[in-house]
């Protein structure tokens, strides 16, 4: 049963039955129904502690070619379905709310891309998990933060490389590997939105702090860093680290793990430069709520889905991530 109004919607707003234990009837219809909940840590930290699997956007698609459930209920953007659906074409993938996109897949039009592409036919296109599956389409290999440089220096120094969309990690990783990428202009409204003024005042208020920032930050952001990586290894580096205050440059869900991991320790959200708005907040991952994922695995709606033509373009770039990463 898909209602019309739902379509519009892009996910399903029926109530949640009174009385009921939103927790446990997920849970048991995961169970009954062979699904696996994946989560990205930038979701509501509720949806992240339901999920059968916390992770960063490489460790999501590595799951996902993995998993031997029937349905994959994807809590995180649309992009990071489709990449499941691409590598489990003969399962049912599920992301709660098709609204979910993601500012930075749509910096990259695939068709833009593709002329772009078209226009140095002598490069290798390298492009960001955080793309649609169109413009994975056109892309030889994809890269996520996790792999982007160990991938970047598996080709040649001098071969020809487009990097897209995201500038800001293009640019990072021009600086670590002395590449010269050709770099598509996306970027990431909520990690352009950190501003270096306010994280430097709080390192002056924090000088023992350490400074963690995902690559998608902009470049003095990053220069002011103790840290730059993935959502995953940010999280690993403020477990391991000695210190006991971390200022945090990227969504500030990923909070939520960190301070599950190290009670002990002070993790500070890193301001935007706009203070009042909740910048540092990703407002589509923020869309994946309980009550859409009970409704989401009761009615196994919204559906996923990738144009078959493009699937089959698509998954060689993700396979051969997967393949240069294990
Ligand atoms: P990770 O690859 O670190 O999970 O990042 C994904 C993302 O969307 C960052 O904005
Ligand atoms: Fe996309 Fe930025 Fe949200 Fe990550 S934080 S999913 S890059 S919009």
């Amino acid at each position: 049963m898909i209602i019309e109004s739902w379509k519009d919607k892009g996910f399903i707003d029926e109530p949640i039955p009174e009385g009921i234990d939103l927790k446990s009837e997920i849970r048991k219809m995961c169970k009954e129904k062979n699904a696996l909940i994946m989560a990205h840590y930038y979701t509501e930290g509720e949806v992240q502690d339901i999920a059968d699997f916390v992770g960063d956007s490489l460790a999501l698609a590595q799951k996902a070619a993995q998993t031997d459930a029937d349905i994959i209920v994807m809590c995180g953007v649309h992009f990071m379905g489709e990449t499941n659906k691409i590598l489990c074409p003969d399962k049912k993938v599920l992301v709660p709310d098709l609204n979910a996109t993601c500012s930075l897949a749509e910096s990259c039009p695939a068709d833009e891309f593709a002329t772009f592409v078209s226009q140095h036919p002598d490069h290798t296109v390298i492009s960001y998990v955080n793309t649609t599956a169109a413009t994975k389409a056109v892309t030889d290999v994809v890269v996520t933060s996790s792999n982007a440089r160990q991938i970047v220096e598996s080709f040649p120094k001098d071969e020809k490389i487009i990097f897209g969309p995201d500038q800001n990690l293009g640019n990072y990783i021009n600086s670590i590997t002395g590449r010269n990428m050709l770099l598509w202009n996306g970027a990431c409204h909520v990690h352009e939105k950190f501003s270096l003024e306010k994280i430097l005042q709080l390192k002056a208020e924090h000088p023992k702090a350490k400074i963690l920032a995902h690559p998608e930050c902009k470049g003095p952001v990053l220069k002011v860093a103790d840290k730059v990586g993935s959502t995953a290894a940010l999280l690993k580096y403020s477990i391991e680290d000695d210190s006991n205050e971390f200022i945090v440059a990227t969504e500030s869900g990923i909070l939520h793990e960190m301070q599950k991991a190290a009670p002990q320790k002070t993790f500070i959200p890193a301001p935007p430069n706009d203070s009042t708005c909740a910048c540092n907040e990703c407002n589509y991952m923020k869309l994946i709520t309980l009550p859409k994922l009970y409704n989401c695995i009761k009615y196994e709606w919204p559906v996923i889905e990738v144009d078959p033509e493009i699937a089959v373009k698509a998954i060689r770039p993700i396979k051969k991530m997967l393949e240069l990463s294990k």
